[in-house]
């Protein structure tokens, strides 16, 4: 481990300039460099590197980040790996961290569990090479299924001999704890304590960590035994989750960066088939519907994924919503479908590689198209299922988030469908407006119910909002008549206000977070320095407000718990963060991804620039208050309740005056 301050050293030294040179050819184009973009073919360049700020950015693919980002990218190395590489070429000694014992503790039972699996791997690789009945049984069988050798070994492919308790004996003889071997899942424990081995009989593909590491197995019976499931997996354990996982990521990740596109096939043997015929851009998810973590893994390699089916695949049915999230995640989806009664296993050893690639060529289709044309053949002439299949196809359309895709989509399915293109536009709008309410509900009801703030981030998209149109609010008494879709609008636009400024007020967290912003004289007569965040955060919890973005709330927080260690950079530390979507919204931050327009430019003064921004997203809030007053007192004179409308009519004074105050202290520092 790298302790932090070494961290920062590394990052720090780093010149980006110098290190995208290593493996770009860079020209100067005024104060930044120019090149053509590694991450994706371009004749004419886009990728811009900007050495005042250390990122990167290629504004035709919209790769980002800092030179550690650039390495994981382009050399597909992890944070670790890359800091390492930085360190060593800039002769930076790498200080290793001291772990605190609970640390030290968990770490060393990872690493402990970790080496049981390398030694698992090589025991049921030697069993399978060496033993008589690894070769007789499990060797003959991949042989059987047109394995090569050399793929046997690529993929690491064992044997478990068929004894209870081989695996434990040999184990235990090395020294390994029992404790270890049922941690790592290659054992389990009886009800009467005995050790026996997991995978007995069967043949093992062992699972791999995107750095190469072994961190499960997948046990599959030998064919003549069908009573028993055709395979076992290694079960939750501190290093495996099998639906986080994809088989084959590791061997494919460079041919995925290389191809710019991942395959997704079913099987484990499919994977292994279709390395053999030469296509190695390929996982598989395990056997479960997608996750998005599993997606997170392979979008980290490319933005281009196409699902590969069998022919008679009944899995497509079952699988169609995991895709709404790969659209969801921004990727372009294809589909393949194979001919009847193969699978990417047999149609790829009975075809070679270009073979196969021109097949894939000739039939694959857009994903939003293949699924429209499958749900019409299921729906017929029947009008209550063809509505149902609108929606059904509304609802992938709308999660789509790039609005040139999304109109792309929608003209090709009018056509399909037959249905007035500008009606499913309409339809995708108003989808999109409800799904945006329900998740912002969805958030607001988690965050009350959470009541111990936690320093955690989440990511907000991580849960995907269920599409089911608005359920019915409770009927409101008032006789006003509003319509519904109206009030929606006004609420939706409402929250795009706020987050727009919350974003505004991120922007200058990240920019410029830790530098000194206003002193403070204490009652001791002392004085004391706040840096932006703080400002921004103390001043805000004065007034009991917090963030409407849990997302941005937890960054506000996690800064002002960091920003006063030393040497630190809020912008350094929000473009490495482990979590993704921190790290992205930073970049975007940092680049001006987003059109924030607003009175003041970048170049502003920090001390003109913020009270600015929280005076202004202030008056949005307040704005929105008095709007929610206002409402409140019709309804009340309808109900006539003199009282109840003395009271509103107070805290209706007292807001107007509220915002006389903002605009009044906006309006002296608007610089034009
Ligand atoms: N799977 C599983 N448990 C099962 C069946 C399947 O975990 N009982 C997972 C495995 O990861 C498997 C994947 O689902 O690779 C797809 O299943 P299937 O197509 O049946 O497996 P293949 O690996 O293609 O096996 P084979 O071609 O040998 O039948
Ligand atoms: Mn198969």
């Amino acid at each position: 481990m790298i302790d932090d301050s070494t961290k920062n050293k590394i990052l720090d030294t780093a010149q980006i300039v110098d290190v995208v040179s290593e493996f770009v050819q860079l020209r100067r184009r005024g104060v930044n460099y120019v090149g053509l973009c590694p991450f994706h073919n371009e004749r004419t360049p886009s990728f811009n590197v900007n050495p005042a700020r250390g990122i990167f950015k290629c504004f035709g693919c919209g790769k980002s980040g800092d030179s550690a980002r650039f390495l994981m990218e382009h050399e597909q190395m992890t944070f670790p790996e890359a800091l390492r590489w930085l360190a060593n070429k800039y002769g930076i000694q790498i200080e290793e961290k001291q772990l605190s014992d609970e640390e030290r503790q968990a770490q060393s039972v990872r690493e402990s569990l970790s080496i049981v699996n390398q030694f698992a791997r090589d025991w049921f690789q030697q069993q399978l090479l060496e033993t008589d009945m690894g070769k007789s049984v499990g060797l003959a069988y991949f042989r059987q299924r047109g394995f090569r050798d050399d793929i046997i070994e690529k993929f690491q492919l064992g044997y478990s001999p068929n004894s209870s308790d081989a695996l434990a004996r040999a184990a235990l003889e090395k020294g390994f704890k029992s404790d270890y071997l049922v941690g790592a899942g290659v054992c389990y424990r009886t009800d009467n304590g005995e050790l026996k081995d997991r995978f007995r009989g069967r043949v093992l593909f062992p699972i791999h960590s995107l750095s190469g590491k072994v961190i499960g197995f997948s046990g599959r019976v030998l064919s003549s035994q069908a009573q028993v499931a055709k395979y076992v997996n290694t079960p939750q354990t501190d290093l495996f989750t099998k639906s986080e996982e994809l088989y084959g990521i590791w061997l494919a990740k460079a041919a995925i960066v290389k191809n710019d596109r991942c395959f997704l096939v079913e099987g484990n043997t499919d994977v292994i088939s279709m390395h053999q015929a030469g296509v190695e851009n390929v996982v598989a998810s395990c056997g479960t519907s997608l996750t998005q973590g599993q997606i997170r893994k392979i979008h980290r390699f490319t933005n281009n994924i196409t699902l590969i089916y069998d022919g008679d695949s009944a899995g497509i049915h079952a699988s169609l919503r995991g895709i709404d999230m790969l659209l969801e995640e921004g990727m372009t989806i294809k589909v393949v479908l194979l001919p009847e009664g193969e699978d990417p296993d047999s149609y790829a050893r009975s075809h070679n590689a270009s073979e196969f690639q021109q097949y894939i060529k000739d039939n694959e289709v857009d994903f939003i198209r293949f699924k429209t044309n499958l749900l019409l053949e299921d729906a017929g002439n029947d009008p209550l299922k063809r509505t149902e299949l609108i929606k059904d196809i509304v609802k992938s359309i709308c999660v789509i988030p790039d609005s040139v895709s999304r109109s792309e989509n929608i003209s090709v399915c009018s056509q399909m469908l037959d249905v007035d293109e500008k009606m499913l536009v309409d339809y995708v709008n108003r989808m999109r407006k409800a799904l945006k309410e329900e998740r912002q509900k969805n958030l607001e009801r988690e965050r009350q119910q959470s009541t111990v703030v936690s320093s955690r981030v989440e990511t907000p998209s991580d849960e995907a909002a269920p599409v089911e149109p608005q359920k019915e609010e409770e009927p409101s008494p008032s006789v006003v008549e509003i319509d519904p879709l109206l009030l929606q609008d006004s609420a939706t636009r409402q929250k795009e206000m706020l987050n727009k400024k919350e974003l505004l007020l991120m922007k200058e967290m990240v920019r410029h977070g830790e530098e000194e912003l206003e002193l403070m004289t204490l009652e001791d007569g002392s004085t004391q320095a706040f840096t932006v965040a703080e400002c921004i955060y103390y001043d805000l919890q004065n007034d009991e407000l917090s963030f409407s973005s849990p997302l941005l709330q937890s960054m506000m927080e996690e800064l002002v718990q960091h920003v006063h260690e030393e040497g630190f950079s809020a912008s350094r530390f929000f473009r490495n963060h482990s979590n993704p979507a921190v790290s992205r919204l930073a970049i975007d931050l940092l680049t001006d991804k987003y059109e924030l327009s607003d009175t003041f430019s970048e170049s502003s003064d920090i001390h003109e620039v913020v009270p600015h921004l929280l005076n202004d997203y202030k008056l949005v809030l307040v704005e929105d208050e008095i709007k929610q007053l206002k409402s409140k007192m019709k309804e009340a004179s309808v109900n006539d309740n003199p009282e109840y409308m003395q009271e509103l009519m107070q805290e209706y004074n007292d807001l107007l005056a509220i915002r006389r105050e903002l605009a009044k202290q906006l309006g002296n520092r608007v610089i034009a």
